[in-house]
């Protein structure tokens, strides 16, 4: 009940429902590894494309190192298998110094601010997933990426600013999915992974709707038909059948 104020707007936003199908598979047994594997994944691409997006067009050279060291512990283990759940929480990682925008970039400051803390919460999801995997001897291996954000981004344009405002809104569409999907599924797990899934909705509405405001901002002008063109591609993404089973494939056969 709590949660319908935080979610209509999500469904408003998503031009389709998870289908039933999809909620169907998620939550059989032997289909909880690949779920959570795929989960923490998300968390890291998640983290990684606010990073991109901020070294790319906001902040300063110094900004940008301390962005990608931050990252990178999370990215040897997922990429290199380096490290486990006790030596990433051991290391205790943090921004090193504060993000500041580069002089001449047009963006400022609230594009890095919303983008530092996604960041900090989506690694802060990953620690969380590992730490529920770790603790059910769920063990992590690579695993090959689904069609769903390949989908989308294939749509992007090649040109400024409409790069840039087409990414954010890719991105309003991953992180709506994600939390609708969350809610959605969470009844249907154990308790612990339906604690954990409706502890994650309000931030990851919160990350939607800052990628569509700074979509908007940053394209001064109403994008309504952009986003429905990505709504629709993204929906077709999720209803379609789709044989390969990941947090955002599409519909099971
Ligand atoms: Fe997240
Ligand atoms: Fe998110």
């Amino acid at each position: 009940m709590e949660f319908d104020a935080l979610l209509a707007p999500i469904h408003s936003f998503l031009q389709c429902e998870t289908p039933d199908a999809w909620i169907e598979k998620a939550q059989q047994p032997e289909n909880l590894r690949m779920l959570l594997i795929d989960h923490m994944i998300c968390e890291l691409k998640a983290a990684q494309t606010a990073m991109w997006l901020i070294r790319k067009y906001a902040v300063d050279k110094e900004s940008g190192d301390a962005l990608l060291a931050w990252l990178k512990p999370y990215e040897d283990f997922i990429y290199r298998k380096q490290g486990d759940f006790d030596s990433l929480s051991s290391l205790k990682l943090g921004l090193s110094k504060q993000i500041k925008a580069r002089q001449n970039s047009p963006y400022g400051q609230d594009l890095i601010d919303k983008m530092v803390l996604l960041i900090k919460e989506e690694l802060h999801h990953f620690y969380q997933v590992l730490e529920i995997m770790t603790n059910r001897d769920i063990e992590y291996d690579n695993i090959s990426a689904g069609r769903y954000a390949k989908g989308l981004i294939r749509h992007v344009k090649t040109h400024e600013p409409e790069t840039l405002i087409d990414k954010l809104i890719c991105g309003a569409y991953i992180e709506a999915r994600s939390c609708e999907r969350f809610a959605k599924l969470a009844p249907h797990l154990d308790a612990e992974l339906e604690k954990f899934y409706i502890s994650l909705l309000r931030s990851e509405a919160r990350h939607y709707q800052d990628y569509l405001t700074l979509a908007e901002q940053i394209a001064g002008k109403d994008i309504t038909e952009r986003v429905q063109f990505f709504g629709q591609q993204e929906a077709a993404l999720i209803q379609s059948p789709d044989e390969d089973f990941k947090f955002h494939s599409g519909c099971p056969r």
